[in-house]
């Protein structure tokens, strides 16, 4: 009898309550934030193919929807808003009455301190050409423009209720601005997530349907390059200078190793986001009956918890939460 094994790491493994004891990563349902689509001037809540089971909103089903994911526990809730009309420099996103004040309004109204309202605070939804930002002449996007305008933002996204302004157009300078600006605004208490490593991905393309964004042109003079990492402790140190509350990491399955880093260095919460490519990835391979939608669904978030995240955003908040709870 030559060689048993001493170690037998399967001994943990035996049972699921060994399992569960000796579980390293937590999933809890307070740490996940469900986006949330609001269209203007729709009748009937609309599906969005290139994301199966997630809806543009009217007003009142929005209101309905906020209030399911309380109930299921979610921490947070993100709202988007498709406004009906679209211009080169996205005015209807500067509109106090705007659909996105107007949401955001709403759902505060609806989940009170029950949950964070947060609000994205970017121009692609707005403009007709698409990009995160107002263009100069030259057909480049203005960064300081741009600036101007997100703080403005936040400030009537702050009046309308948000607890929490996600910065998410890769400006640089845009959390210091929009610090200032909701200081100013007498809105000191209302925190900024900034979104510190947006990378210029292909996995938001069924948002841009979600959003009906036609974008011209591609990202890549803002968001990050996908092959980079270092630079992610760069776009930290001046978040967190510029005055972040939180840091977010985006898209998240295809950077975890950056996802990982940051958390590792950041001194502020760190959120991920797995995006809408991520989540029709999973939905479109289970309907075909290649995966087990569940555990890939589980799988996914638990990885990303693993990886650092403090707080994840993810399309399938609710049906998680439920699970956990
Ligand atoms: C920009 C924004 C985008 C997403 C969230 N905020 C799109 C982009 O940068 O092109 C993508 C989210 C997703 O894909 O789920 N307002």
């Amino acid at each position: 009898m030559t060689d048993r094994p001493t170690h037998r790491p399967r001994r943990l493994r035996r049972t699921p309550a060994l399992r569960d004891l000796v579980a390293g990563t937590d999933r809890h349902p307070g740490h996940l934030v469900l986006p949330l689509f609001v269209k203007e001037g729709i009748a009937e809540p609309t599906p969005i193919t290139t994301m199966p089971g997630v809806l543009q909103h009217t007003l009142p089903s929005l209101r309905k929807a906020a209030r399911e994911a309380v109930d299921a526990g979610v921490g947070g809730l993100m709202v988007f808003a498709v406004p009906e009309r679209k211009d080169a420099v996205g005015s209807a996103a500067l509109d106090a009455d705007g659909i996105l004040p107007r949401a955001l309004r709403e759902v505060a109204d609806e989940v009170g301190d029950a949950a964070v309202v947060m609000s994205d605070v970017c121009l692609d939804e707005f403009t007709d050409h698409g990009h995160c930002g107002v263009l100069a002449p030259d057909g480049r996007v203005d960064n300081d423009a741009t600036v101007e305008r997100y703080a403005a933002m936040a400030v009537l996204h702050a009046e309308a209720g948000a607890h929490c302004v996600g910065l998410s157009g890769m400006m640089d300078g845009q959390v210091a601005a929009t610090r200032a600006a909701l200081d100013r605004a007498g809105r000191e208490e209302t925190a900024i997530l900034a979104y510190t490593a947006k990378y210029a991905s292909a996995f938001y393309g069924p948002f841009r349907d979600a959003v009906e964004c036609d974008l011209r042109g591609d990202r890549a003079t803002y968001q990050m390059d996908p092959r980079n990492r270092t630079e992610a402790l760069r776009e930290l140190a001046l978040d967190e200078a510029e005055g972040a509350d939180l840091v977010m990491v985006k898209p998240a399955l295809c950077y975890l190793d950056v996802l990982r880093t940051v958390a590792d260095h950041a001194r502020v919460p760190v959120a991920a986001y797995q995006v809408s490519g991520e989540y029709a990835m999973v939905e479109a391979t289970a309907a075909r009956g290649w995966i087990d939608r569940e555990r890939a669904v589980a799988e996914t978030l638990t990885a990303v918890r693993r990886a650092g995240a403090d707080v994840v955003l993810t399309y399938w908040a609710v049906e998680a939460a439920r699970r956990m709870g």
